[in-house]
């Protein structure tokens, strides 16, 4: 192991992606109530989750993903993090709380661990809507503003936050607009008033 691997990431990133927890295998024949995908093939980063769930409890969790360390070490966690939780408390959980568990990644690498979460909502997402409940957390206190990538303007607050300043920053952190752009006049503005009110 290089000394360079070593300055950049935490004991607890390097468990995590040597020895990465609840991935899915397909020998396994891992049975599941939800499934989520999220990430661009483009970029060479998308990320699958899935959850057997029982009276909105996740009892278990797979996912597998062709991303980075910083990608495989934080979705590991978070898949750990989640087993025995609530789906309404799962869905809220962000990022940074997987970095922070983690004992932080390097600032070039948080975007990397940004899909986990995505990934797990629309896991819960697609189980709302296999038990009639389409939406029920998806909007709550929240707007999406990149329908691509279900990006809310919660997750542009947590971003300028983080230090997000300009269009490039927020992309880093959040991937918002890379798929069909569409999402650009909406995040930008809500960018420049969340700088205005955090930085
Ligand atoms: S709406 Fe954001 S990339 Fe398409």
């Amino acid at each position: 192991m290089s000394d360079m691997f070593a300055w950049m990431y935490s004991d607890v990133v390097k468990d995590h992606f040597m020895n990465p927890r609840n991935v899915f295998s397909p020998d396994e024949n891992f049975s599941y109530d939800a499934e989520g995908i999220t990430g661009s093939v483009k970029c060479g980063d998308q990320m699958q989750f899935m959850l057997k769930i029982k009276d909105d409890v996740i009892e278990d969790v797979r996912w597998r993903t062709y991303g980075c360390a910083s990608a495989i070490a934080s979705t590991s966690m978070l898949s750990d993090v989640v087993k025995g939780m609530e789906i309404k408390e799962a869905y809220s959980i962000k990022p940074n709380d997987i970095a922070q568990k983690l004992g932080g990644l390097p600032d070039n690498k948080i975007h990397c661990s940004v899909l986990g979460d995505k990934a797990l909502r629309a896991a819960v997402d697609d189980y709302l809507v296999k038990t009639g409940r389409e939406g029920l957390f998806r909007n709550e206190g929240t707007k999406v503003i990149c329908t691509c990538l279900n990006i809310t303007d919660r997750d542009i607050e947590e971003a300028v936050k983080a230090g997000a300043r300009d269009w490039e920053g927020l992309q880093e952190r959040t991937k918002i607009g890379t798929v069909c752009g569409g999402c650009k006049k909406e995040g930008e503005e809500l960018l420049h008033e969340y700088v205005h009110i955090f930085a």
